[in-house]
């Protein structure tokens, strides 16, 4: 690792094949910053663990996060560049995170807006210490290696704050050994499902994978919900909060096509089928390149196993050092 470029860590849990929207959320911003930082990436199997409380929820993880590699692999994650890990390799961050949550009071914890809605979305009456230990144990990865830069979804902005407020006074009470994270949210936003729902989410069912092969796609996209009021070609249609013009603005780069098919839309000059056709055209041209990255490493179980191991290594390096700076600075060694 080149220890004068700042870092970046994040990641995500493996809990099923990443889409779309992952990619216009973070995957975008973490693969244009690797050149530029030290990138640390991790499979937050750890994480899962806060709502699984049984062998069918736990056992397949591992095969998860070697799919979760070959969707980084896939978009261009270059483990030449950057480290991919596996948290639960690296067992100093428990450590860190059993330290870090004395510094986080429960009413603090209760307050993260994650946890109501994963407390709603999953019907938990009672939040488990995991779960409400959530983002101190994401504040354990992210200050393990003393990251500056934490590029995620929207939604993960509330637990980069309790990972910087967690920096903040530790630095205060013992001594400053972190850099105050920052969080960088994609400009993409949110990107909304392909029924019109505010989110693509795997549980609703509303998502296009990068790993959907090309006719998956077609079919997706031809059964997209677009504007509700226009019944025929020759209605004026909306584009606003539109789906299928969502998506054309996020992965269509003929920006031309683009504007035309606006401006014929909005008079009632052409019909969804056309929009539609040429909406898969341009999310198949998108995917391809991430198709043909993932084809040089699928199936190659030993390779992926490989990455992720050495990965964890070199991410296992510097918890270790960081942990004993952290007891150091407590006094208690
Ligand atoms: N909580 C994140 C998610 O569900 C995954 C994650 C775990 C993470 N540790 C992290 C993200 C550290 C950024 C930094 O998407």
């Amino acid at each position: 690792m080149n220890t004068n470029k700042k870092r970046i860590l994040t990641g995500d849990r493996p809990t099923g094949p990443l889409h779309l929207g992952h990619y216009v959320g973070t995957l975008k911003n973490r693969v244009r910053l690797q050149d530029e930082y030290d990138c640390f990436f991790i499979i937050a199997d750890l994480h899962t663990l806060t709502t699984a409380s049984n062998f069918e929820k736990t056992s397949g993880l591992n095969d998860r996060a070697i799919d979760l590699v070959l969707d980084y692999l896939s978009v261009g994650i270059d483990p030449a560049k950057s480290v991919i890990y596996q948290q639960s390799r690296v067992p100093e961050v428990t450590y860190l995170s059993s330290i870090f949550s004395n510094l986080v009071t429960v009413p603090r914890a209760l307050r993260v807006p994650t946890l109501k809605d994963v407390m709603r979305d999953l019907k938990i009456e009672q939040p488990s210490l995991g779960l409400l230990n959530y983002p101190v144990l994401q504040a354990a990865d992210i200050l393990m290696v003393k990251a500056n830069l934490v590029p995620v979804g929207k939604d993960q902005e509330s637990h980069v704050e309790v990972t910087r407020e967690i920096a903040r006074d530790f630095n205060k009470g013992f001594a400053e050994i972190f850099p105050v994270p920052e969080a960088m949210i994609g400009e993409g936003g949110t990107l909304v499902g392909t029924d019109g729902q505010a989110k693509m989410s795997k549980s609703i069912g509303n998502c296009i994978y990068l790993s959907d092969d090309e006719e998956t796609v077609n079919k997706k996209v031809k059964g997209m919900y677009t504007d509700p009021t226009r019944l025929k070609p020759t209605d004026p249609g909306h584009i606003e909060g539109n789906p299928v013009f969502i998506y054309h603005d996020a992965f269509n780069d003929n920006l031309a096509e683009v504007a035309d098919l606006k401006d014929r839309y909005v008079k009632g000059q052409v019909g969804d089928v056309e929009v539609k056709t040429k909406l898969a055209l341009a999310l198949n041209k998108f995917l391809t390149p991430i198709r043909e990255k993932r084809a040089m490493y699928e199936g190659k179980t030993d390779l992926l196993n490989q990455i992720i191991e050495e990965g964890s290594k070199k991410a296992q390096a510097e918890a270790a050092k960081t942990l004993d700076e952290v007891l150091k600075a407590m006094g208690i060694r």
